[in-house]
């Protein structure tokens, strides 16, 4: 089941993320990060690492670095998202969100330093990999992550509160916000399997739409989500007047176009055959989670 697998490979990725952090020096903000970014989350981009690199035959000792910085990343991004400036929301993951445990300010910096640790996490000696392959790494993630990725798709996410924006608005928008984290992860599997250029764009932009079908999922489940489930507020986007594809085409119409989504990328993966089961698995539970 993959909920199982979702909870086995959490309890990895916070083993590594608790470990990693013990031997760092200690600061005040370790518990604030630690509070956004361990125990709680489905780390799904991680579920999806781990599947792409079943595809290629990568071990999991090869990916797990790759994954506790997106795991850092995408936490990061959450805690920023809370912020009274951004969704101004108190409840992530089923409990008060980091700036109401800790303070807006310490959750701006815990936030920064989880974003930061991603770097170092996979800049790090011990993560022995060829360090050509971990430059071009580096410089993805860090694409994926700032004004061209989530800070600049959430940028425009605020923007468009209350406006009336087109389809393609909305997507691109989404793509970067949501989309670009979930690029990086196919990508840097391309990477560390040594693909060609047109494998590693393939994989990008299967990453990409996986994380487009990923977000309208969640915009799905704050219409029609259980609180509990989710662990975090639900019929909020509307109040907040978001430009979403719900709001812009209606709930049904919504759906189907994320129905045809989810069956294009499933296509997609037909040419990987068997191997590519889990990750079809993942796709699947994607579009159809309550949680
Ligand atoms: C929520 O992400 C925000 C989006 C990008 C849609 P997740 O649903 O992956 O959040 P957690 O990590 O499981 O809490
Ligand atoms: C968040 O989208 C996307 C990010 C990149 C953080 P949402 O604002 O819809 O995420 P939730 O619903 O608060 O988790
Ligand atoms: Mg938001
Ligand atoms: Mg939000
Ligand atoms: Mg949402």
């Amino acid at each position: 089941m993959i909920k199982n697998k979702l909870i086995k490979n959490s309890k990895k990725i916070d083993k590594f993320l608790i470990n990693y952090l013990k031997k760092q020096e200690a600061s005040s903000l370790i518990n604030p990060m630690k509070y956004g970014v361990i125990s709680g989350g489905k780390k799904i981009r991680s579920t999806v690492i781990f599947n792409a690199g079943k595809i290629f035959n990568l071990n999991q000792k090869r990916l797990i670095n790759i994954c506790a910085a997106v795991e850092c990343i995408h936490s990061y991004s959450l805690i920023h998202d809370d912020l009274p400036c951004m969704d101004d929301d108190s409840i992530r993951r089923g409990k008060p969100s980091t700036h109401i445990k800790y303070g807006e300010a310490s959750a701006v910096l815990a936030g920064n330093s989880l974003l930061t640790l991603a770097f170092e996490i996979i800049a790090d000696k011990n993560y022995s990999i060829n360090p050509k392959l971990k430059n071009e790494i580096i410089k993805s993630l860090a694409f994926c992550s700032g004004h061209t990725g989530i800070a600049g798709g959430q940028e425009l996410d605020l923007k468009f509160e209350n406006k009336k924006k087109s389809l393609k608005q909305i997507i691109a928008m989404q793509k970067k916000k949501t989309g670009k984290l979930f690029n990086f992860c196919l990508y840097a599997v391309g990477v560390l399997a040594k693909r060609n250029s047109k494998e590693k764009k393939f994989l990008s932009t299967l990453g990409e739409e996986i994380g487009l079908l990923f977000q309208f999922a969640d915009d799905f489940l704050d219409v029609k989500g259980s609180r509990k489930l989710v662990g975090k507020p639900i019929q909020k986007d509307n109040k907040k007047g978001k430009s979403t594809l719900i709001n812009l085409m209606g709930y049904e119409k919504a759906y189907n176009y994320a129905n045809n989504l989810k069956k294009k990328i499933l296509l997609k993966l037909k040419k990987h055959g068997k191997k590519a089961k889990d990750l079809s698995d993942t796709i699947k539970f994607i579009l159809g989670r309550n949680f």
